[in-house]
């Protein structure tokens, strides 16, 4: 695990000091924690994409992709990129915050069950940034861990970036900035230490056909493609998790 630890700003004074005299130890769990959560969100992600084609199939109704389906797909992607098994949780206080956002992943499925099996209609609107993005608020309402997806040209306002979160971004892009490593830093949130931590992502060829080219260019979603091309920088997800 490669974590960068840097304490910033008035309030970091003292724990800058810890950190830098080799006490890192709740940075470190919150950072392994950060890295775990981005994980299990892109597992979501990924079994929406999975599904996509048969969520947006007119044909059928009912879909059979319910809460419950969705969660077992999520819970076996995620064991195969961490080996950690949530259907045997440890009860330890990480897998309770995994456990909390795989239950807000549940609820955001349930939620649009009369989405998802609606007849006759194709393009739902259920794609994995909303499911993302729906599943980040509740995580957050749950745990008072803010995790959302961002991006420099974004399409849902509340997935603006913020100043550190821009500023992030602007590294992400930089040609030699190390491909794939999350950028984490210590900082005071609302005069309480946080870390912040951002993971970033690169465009496949599953999201040109979104965010791809012509630049301008309305996609099924109605939105307006930004012209990314394979492999660049496709905006990041953003976690804040307070520090006790
Ligand atoms: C079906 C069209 C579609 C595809 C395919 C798609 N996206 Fe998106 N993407 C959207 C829409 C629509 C939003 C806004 C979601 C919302 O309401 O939060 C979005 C939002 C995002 C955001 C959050 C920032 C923003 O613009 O609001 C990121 C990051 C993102 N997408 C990355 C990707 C990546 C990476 C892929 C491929 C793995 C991908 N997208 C595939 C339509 C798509």
């Amino acid at each position: 695990m490669s974590v960068q630890v840097v304490a910033r700003g008035i309030g970091g004074g003292l724990l800058a000091w810890m950190l830098v005299m080799g006490n890192p130890v709740h940075a470190a769990n919150e950072a392994e924690t950060g890295e775990l959560l981005v994980k299990l969100v892109s597992a979501g992600r990924a079994v929406v994409t999975e599904n996509q084609e048969l969520i947006n199939d007119a044909s059928k109704g009912d879909k059979g992709f319910t809460p419950q389906v969705f969660e077992k797909k999520q819970v076996a992607k995620f064991k195969e990129k961490t080996n950690i098994d949530l259907s045997k949780p440890d009860g330890s206080a990480q897998t309770r915050l995994l456990l909390a956002l795989l239950e807000a992943g549940r609820e955001v499925v349930e939620d649009n069950q009369f989405k998802i099996n609606k007849q006759g209609i194709g393009f739902k609107g259920f794609i994995p940034a909303v499911w993302g993005r729906l599943a980040g608020e509740k995580f957050g309402q749950k745990t008072g861990i803010k995790l959302k997806l961002t991006n420099m040209d974004y399409r849902f306002p509340g997935n603006k970036p913020d100043e550190f979160e821009a500023e992030v971004l602007k590294l992400f892009a930089d040609a030699n900035y190390p491909k794939g490593k999350e950028y984490t830093r210590m900082t005071v949130v609302n005069g309480k230490p946080a870390l912040r931590m951002m993971a970033p992502e690169y465009a496949g060829a599953k999201c040109l056909g979104c965010h791809g080219e012509p630049v301008g260019e309305r996609d099924i979603t109605g939105n307006k493609k930004e012209g990314w091309k394979e492999g660049g920088l496709a905006g990041a997800i953003s976690l804040v998790i307070p520090v006790k």
